[in-house]
């Protein structure tokens, strides 16, 4: 990817004093680091199956070269300046379209909303259609978030700007499957898993975060332990692993006690209650598998708690533990930012 740079003044401003010369120092960075990854290379970022391990690695280290921007360390350098990148969100979110904001908007570009409660598709507009109008009024990307299994992909047959699926359905989430594994990167000092162990935890079936999660991390070499009640968690669902070998690393557990001891990190997952309109939710679904105090007391030294969020509190996760040393729920979201800036840039920036 080719980054526009600009001159280092507008960048970082002029200064003596030793604090602007640190943020210097980090532009400087950032600059260097950032000039070729390939994973851009197919146009869009619709989904993270068929990403090699090298190009989740690329995509991760250009997040981190963000992460000073998002923390206010540096200032943003306005590569995306002219630019307008549209939010499509044909339903709920609060922290992906808010991120996906901020993203844009601290690479310097205009954003502009389109949200479901307002939309055309509420006439009766195809979202094909929807997109193509938007994409015929001269946006330089599309954000797309829909019901549809396969939404994003279809409109980036229709339109010619990058299209970046901010989850379809019940198929991927790719920006929260990167932030989740920049975020264990950051957890345990590498993004190469192997032999480390991950436990996704709850509304499996439902999830297009977990299989998301499930390409990245099985390409990255994890053991991938996915654990809920039968109802939720189908048990051939490692057969979305296209590759044989990563295949052979996916278990399914429905006894949470008996995983908790021995996992890396464990990823919290809410029950989508959306899509269970006909489906009844086991009773003792909390008793089995919220991960309350005596839980946590038994994950291992180190372990780590992830959740995508919206946490429903009191139901996967206690209070105690959403709120406690293993969390790592906030340091998700301010990542998620990054990732998101990595993926406008990549994709935008020429
Ligand atoms: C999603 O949009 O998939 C969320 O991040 C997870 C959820 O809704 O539970």
């Amino acid at each position: 990817m080719n980054f526009r740079l600009g001159p280092l003044e507008v960048l970082c401003g002029h200064s003596n004093n030793a604090s602007n010369v640190s943020r210097l120092m980090l532009c400087i960075g950032i600059l260097c680091g950032m000039s070729t990854t390939t994973w851009a290379a197919t146009g869009h970022l619709l989904g993270l199956e068929g990403l090699s391990r090298p190009q989740l690695h690329a995509m991760l280290d250009d997040a981190e070269q963000f992460l000073p921007v998002v923390q206010g360390v540096v200032d943003p350098e306005p590569l995306l300046a002219g630019r307008v990148v549209a939010n499509l969100f044909l339903e709920n979110s609060t922290r992906t379209r808010v991120s996906f904001s901020v993203a844009a908007q601290r690479l310097g570009a205009q954003v502009v909303d389109l949200l479901g409660s307002t939309s055309s598709s509420t006439k009766g507009e195809s979202l094909v259609d929807t997109a193509a109008n938007i994409a015929a009024m001269g946006v330089d990307a599309i954000v797309v978030r829909c019901t549809a299994s396969g939404g994003p992909q279809l409109i980036s047959e229709h339109v010619d700007v990058p299209v970046l699926n901010a989850g379809d359905g019940m198929h991927e989430h790719p920006t929260q499957g990167l932030l989740d594994l920049l975020t264990i990167r950051q957890h345990l000092g590498t993004a190469d898993l192997d032999g480390r162990r991950i436990a996704i935890v709850g509304d499996i079936g439902s999830s297009r975060v977990a299989r998301s999660n499930l390409h990245a991390l099985t390409t990255c070499g994890a053991d991938v332990v996915l654990v809920g009640p039968a109802e939720l968690v189908p048990t051939d669902f490692e057969r979305l692993i296209p590759n044989e070998a990563d295949r052979g690393r996916v278990t399914v557990q429905h006894d949470f006690d008996a995983v908790i001891s021995d996992v890396d990190v464990v990823m919290m997952l809410r029950i989508q209650f959306e899509r269970h309109e006909d489906q009844a939710i086991p009773e003792d679904y909390i008793e089995r598998y919220g991960l309350n105090a005596a839980r946590a007391e038994r994950m291992a030294d180190g372990a780590a708690v992830l959740h995508p969020g919206p946490v429903n509190r009191g139901v996967e996760l206690v209070n105690e533990v959403a709120d406690g040393p293993r969390s790592l729920i906030l340091q998700q979201v301010t990542n998620g930012v990054a990732v998101r800036m990595a993926a406008l840039a990549g994709l935008l920036a020429s």
